[in-house]
Order: structure tokens, then sequence, then C-alpha cells
């Protein structure tokens, strides 16, 4: 017996996890390589305290709930709008706004064969995710007189395809000084008991740890410090799949900035108290995220006096953070959540398997777990049809079909405001380029 697998084997063992070398004397020699390096790359006692942590979590106990104060962009008088913009609009042009975007999840939902920013919802010009995010970026760069930094935070999984298909594409006219690709880290899967799940006989299933380990990757990579010398001083953070995403809005930058807390957020109000988003509000008196199932019952249908659900601000992962905050709580261990899903493994024969329900879990750490950490928080509450086109699942709701449907919808009301006369066109052809309008702006024909 080889004194490579003796040692990893014990380790295992003392682990409980040795049943992931169950087929070991099975595997070619190239096989069992790969899968003890595989074993040996890991941090078997910091997956036991994580999988303990995670897996070993109570029924969730909300504790003291409060309502979140937040600012309806709509109440904010005509100055103040200009006011916000204006101020938004120099922080663009010093530089001061970075993107970063997570796009390293697996998007197994959706079940696209390559990343998620790859995909097109089938809008006319058949543009990407990332195609349409790089010419919004462009646009606000090109009238700010300055270039914004775009972080694209991929996984082991997927960082190679990602920075070829930006390759294939020349960048979608990023300048290459200004892109910055960043992978995060990833876990093995674990079946129900806690028991690490193998993908194949010689191999781990291993997934990207969630999306809350944007700041740290960033940090890994010396990414973070690159943009300190830049002078960047908000970090503009947003998930990959939403469609039509306001990258860096100027109005949002103006409005964190003026109130200046370490973190702002935009939001929504849910459509309706049942609705399966995540719920803003304060937990113990501090900003947070919780899950809509969290919130009791009798607290989702209390209302303000304009009627508003107390606790409907839905949170659409469009968060600015502070430079600074984000420095000094860098080394803040954030918790790590057990997501039940569909994980591919092998059974006791060996052949490979996906099940038909969620057969284990996979351990993430989730952004708004920052959030707590702040004293206050700006929030922002906009329209979400404006702002908000989520590409989650294949068919249904928040799937590419909803997205581009919304899409286009909000392009038809951005000609019709401006007065555009699209003569027998039907809505479905008429797609506006982020390169010509980034909300709207812009369209009106020239005066005869
Ligand atoms: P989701 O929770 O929707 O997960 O991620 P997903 O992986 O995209 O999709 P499913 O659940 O497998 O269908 C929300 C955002 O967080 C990113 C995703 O790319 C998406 O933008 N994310 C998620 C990461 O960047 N890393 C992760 O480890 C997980």
């Amino acid at each position: 017996m080889n004194s490579r697998y003796d040692l990893l084997y014990h380790e295992l063992l003392m682990r409980d996890q040795e049943h992931i070398l169950r087929f070991y004397h099975e595997l070619s020699d190239g096989s069992r390589k790969m899968l003890l390096d595989q074993i040996e790359s890991m941090d078997w006692a910091r997956l036991q305290r994580l999988t303990k942590e995670a897996l070993g979590k109570e029924a969730s106990v909300p504790g003291e709930l409060s309502p979140m104060e937040a600012y309806p962009w709509d109440t904010y008088s005509p100055e103040e709008k200009r006011y916000f913009e204006e101020l938004g609009w120099s922080k663009l042009r010093m530089g001061k706004v970075a993107a970063i975007v997570a796009a390293g999840g697996q998007g197994s939902r959706l079940g696209h064969p390559g990343p998620k920013g790859t995909f097109s919802i089938g809008l006319p010009s058949g543009k990407s995710l990332f195609q349409l995010q790089a010419e919004r970026l462009l646009n606000l760069a090109a009238r700010a007189g300055c270039p914004i930094p775009w972080c694209i935070m991929t996984s082991p999984d997927n960082h190679e395809e990602t920075v070829r298909f930006f390759e294939n594409h020349r960048y979608f006219g990023y300048s290459p000084k200004d892109l910055f690709f960043f992978i995060q880290g990833e876990l093995p899967a674990l079946d129900e008991q806690g028991k690490v799940l193998l993908a194949e006989k010689d191999r781990l299933n291993l997934s990207p740890s969630g999306n809350g380990e944007a700041f740290l990757a960033l940090e890994r990579s010396g990414i973070l410090q690159e943009l300190k010398k830049r002078g960047v001083e908000w970090l503009f953070y947003y998930n990959i799949d939403n469609a039509i995403i306001k990258i860096a809005d100027p109005r949002f930058v103006g409005v964190a900035a003026h109130y200046s807390h370490p973190i702002a957020t935009k939001a929504a109000y849910k459509v309706s108290p049942e609705e399966k988003v995540g719920i803003l509000c304060k937990r113990e008196g501090r900003p947070a995220v919780l899950e809509y199932t969290e919130v009791p019952f009798f607290l989702t249908q209390q209302r303000d006096a304009d009627g508003k659900y107390l606790y409907g601000l839905g949170n659409l992962s469009i968060h600015l953070f502070q430079m600074d905050f984000v420095e000094r709580h860098l080394s803040h261990p954030l918790s790590y959540h057990a997501a039940h899903k569909k994980l591919q493994t092998v059974d006791e024969a060996g052949h490979v398997m996906m099940p038909e329900s969620p057969n284990g879990y996979k351990l993430e750490q989730f952004i708004f777990d920052y959030f707590p950490l702040a004293d206050e928080m700006t929030v922002l509450v906009m329209d979400r049809m404006e702002e908000f086109a989520p590409v989650k699942n294949k068919t249904g709701e928040d799937s590419p079909e909803t997205a581009r449907r919304q899409v286009l919808d909000v392009h038809k009301r951005w000609r019709q405001a401006a007065g555009v006369d699209t003569g027998n066109w039907s809505d479905d052809k008429l797609e506006i380029s982020p390169l010509d309008s980034y909300a709207g702006e812009g369209l009106e024909p020239p005066a005869e």
C-alpha cells in the first residue's frame, strides 16, 4: 500500500469521510493520483468545522425584528433627484466606483451548459448577459470620461471558459486593463448526513462556496489593492443573472455618497407578502436580510400609514459597499449556509447518478451577511420593473422568457416617454442597445 494513500485514508477516517476512497482500488493509476491530489488539497479540519456549523444550525430564530428605513426614489423632488444624480456622476468622473459581478455560480436551475454570463435571453440582438453589461458600463464610462474597473468573479469550474468568451469577443470593447477576472474557492458538496459526495468514482463533487466570498477572493487576487491604488471608494456589487441591471447607476451612487453609510442597497417592494425573496429589515437593531420564511406571518401582514408592507422590502442583490468598510471587515468570518440541492453523485455500484429531488447540501456564504456589520445602511427603493429581471429558471417565473419580456417592455416605455414613433414595427423586434441609452435618455427624435 502506498504511504500517501495511507496518510490520507487516516486523515479521512478521523473525519468520518473515508468512504470517498471506496473505489480507489478499482481506479487506474492516473485516476488514483487525481483523487489523492484532490483530497490532499482540501483543508479537512476546516471542512469539518463548517459542516458542523452549517448543518447544525437550529431552525431559524429571527430574534427581535424591526422595519428598515428606506428612501423611495419617487418621493424625492426634481431638485433632489438632480442633486443625487450629479453627485453620482461626479464620483464616476473621478473614478471612485468599480463594479463587481458575482458570476461564479453553477446556474444549475437554468441548465445552460456554459457560464451564465455567456447566456443570451433571446433579445433580437442575441446579446449575452456579459455583453449587455459590458455595453452599459461602456456607455457610463464614455459619458463620465473615466473608465470603470469591472471585476468578474468566476469559479475554478467556469473561469477559463469565461475568459475565453471575453477574448473571443474582443472584450466587448472593454479595455483589458480595466477588466479583472478573479476566481473564488470551492467546497465539497455533502449528503444529508454531512458526508462528502463523489461526483464520479475518482472525483469529489465540488461547488463554489457562495457569493459572500467575493471580497476575500478579490483581495487574494491582489485586485482589491489595485482598486485602492486607483482611488476607488465604492464597490458596486451585483449578480450576473439580472438582465436589466443598471450597473454603477449614477443615481444610486449619488444617494449612497450623500448618506455615506458603509453600505447602500437598492430594494423594491415585494408584490405580495408571499413572494419568495429575501427581506430587508433590522434584526436585533442591525441591518439584515432574512429569508421570507423567517419573518413571522403576522409581521408580514403589517402595513404603514401609506399601505406599504412594513416587512415588504425585497432584496435585489444590488449593493454599494464603501471600500473602507470592506477592508475593515475582510477577515470577519461570514457564516456558511447549507443550500439543499440536487447534486450529482455515484451509487454504491459506482454509477454516476443525478437525483430527481434534492439529495444534499452545498455550503455557501452570502454577500448580505456583511450587512449586520454596518451600523446603518442606505436603502433606496426603485421601480423593480426597471431594475430587476432575474434569470434563474429554464421556464416559468424568473426565466429567460420573463426577463426578455421585461427588457423589451422597459425599452417600449422609454421609447414612448421619448416620443419615438416606431411605425408598424412590432415591440418584440425593437431593442435599445445599452451603448445608445443607459436608462432611456437620449432617445428623443431630433427637432425638425
Ligand atoms: P444563485 O443563488 O442564484 O445560484 O446565485 P446559481 O449558482 O447562479 O444558480 P443555481 O442555484 O445553481 O440555479 C446568485 C448569484 O451569485 C452568484 C451567481 O453566479 C449569481 O450571480 N454566485 C453564486 C457566485 O458567484 N458564486 C457562488 O458560489 C454562488
